[in-house]
């Protein structure tokens, strides 16, 4: 199919749409946190903003922000130089632009299901085909790497950690989808939005591995509470991807949004702060996590990120309808994050606890859901 035609195609975001200002609603819906952008990043950002940072910066953004980036990545074990990192208005650009200077027209992107809704839309818009690759109890083996042999995958996508479930990678797990990239010579592509949102486990990215094609995308919406800034960025150790990015930034935006860049260069004094939202997000988890296991659901217990997927053993459109307009609770249908994924909602938990604690009292009516799930017709 032509491009325009796939575009014409898809439908809209179901978690843009189920946006909402009704105050009985908990919404569980969209991917954004409750919380308010640290009041220095704001400050910093109004100072650009009245002393004439509000001109074009050099495409790959400007060396202070690219330099703070580099130095941040250290935590994570990663080497960089400033000619490693672009940064960009939001990952979800950088991962459109990611795949843009891979994939041809049929060229085979490997995902992961369940896999965050835009990647297999973006893969398509830029002509590419996805392929999805189920893993068994939700951990990477070798086995589950046959799906992109067969399918003779170039490009692989995977988001750690992960939106929809909450999985934090394994090193082990990493160590095989490296080793496999490798072997294969097929591009990385990591997307590490979600990188400070993590739990009990500890996160690896893919930026500390060596020789390997890879690029690793990081934001700060989601950590920073920072959705509507536009703000993110890629390292990449590989030039060739440098420079193809940069040039279609070039031809595309530009350059990121400059006063927005100034405002975020102290960003890494703000994370001792962000500990406390991931507090909330973590006992929240907790209330859920415990609730729709009492009620006989089957949610999968997230290691980060804001996110729950659960198993709700009939159409998750049907069970999405139903909640909403009896609990007045929105959450997202599971279908479009993969093949089999009919049966699942996605929950988004970055909401202030009592919200949470008020949905759970809603949701403790055990004999509604029994009941609903024998008419909805359990799989
Ligand atoms: C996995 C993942 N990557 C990227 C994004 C987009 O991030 P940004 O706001 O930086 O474009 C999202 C937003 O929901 C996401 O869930």
């Amino acid at each position: 199919m032509k491009r325009i035609k796939i575009l014409d195609s898809l439908t809209e975001s179901e978690s843009l749409k189920t946006r909402t200002d009704n105050q009985k609603l908990i919404n569980f819906g969209i991917g954004d946190t409750a919380f308010i952008t640290p009041y220095p990043i704001i400050e910093a950002t109004q100072i650009g903003l009245g002393t004439n940072k509000t001109h074009y910066t050099d495409s790959k953004g400007i060396v202070e922000l690219r330099e703070a980036i580099s130095s941040y990545l250290q935590k994570f074990d990663i080497p960089s130089t400033l000619d490693d990192i672009i940064i960009t208005p939001g990952a979800m650009q950088a991962v459109f632009y990611s795949l843009f200077i891979h994939v041809e027209e049929g060229t085979k992107v490997g995902l992961f299901e369940p896999a965050w809704l835009a990647y297999n839309k973006i893969i398509k818009v830029c002509g590419g085909i996805p392929v999805f690759c189920s893993l068994k109890n939700n951990r990477l083996t070798i086995t589950a790497l046959e799906v992109f042999i067969e399918n003779d995958v170039k490009v692989i996508i995977i988001n750690n950690p992960t939106n929809p479930t909450g999985k934090v990678w394994e090193k082990k797990e990493l160590d095989i989808l490296v080793n496999y990239c490798k072997e294969n010579k097929v591009l990385l592509i990591s997307d590490e939005v979600y990188n400070e949102i993590v739990y009990d486990k500890k996160f690896i990215s893919i930026g500390q591995y060596k020789g390997i094609n890879s690029i690793v995308i990081g934001s700060f919406s989601k950590v920073f509470s920072m959705t509507g800034w536009r703000l993110g960025y890629i390292y990449s150790k590989n030039k060739k991807n440098i420079d193809r990015i940069n040039k279609l930034q070039q031809i595309t935006a530009t350059c990121p949004n400059s006063f927005v860049q100034y405002g975020a260069i102290d960003f890494e004094a703000e994370l001792s702060k962000i500990q406390t939202q991931v507090a909330v997000y973590k006992r929240n988890r907790d209330l859920l996590y415990k609730t729709l296991s009492k009620i006989n659901l089957k949610p999968l217990f997230p290691d980060g990120t804001f996110y729950m997927w659960v198993n709700v053993g009939m159409d998750g459109k049907k069970f999405a309808e139903k909640v909403y307009n009896d609990y007045g609770i929105v959450v997202v249908p599971g279908k479009a994050y993969g093949n089999d994924t009919q049966n699942f909602i996605r929950i988004s938990y970055a909401l202030p606890t009592e919200k949470v604690i008020r949905a759970c009292k809603r949701l403790k009516d055990i004999k509604w859901v029994d009941a609903y799930k024998k008419l909805g017709g359990e799989k």
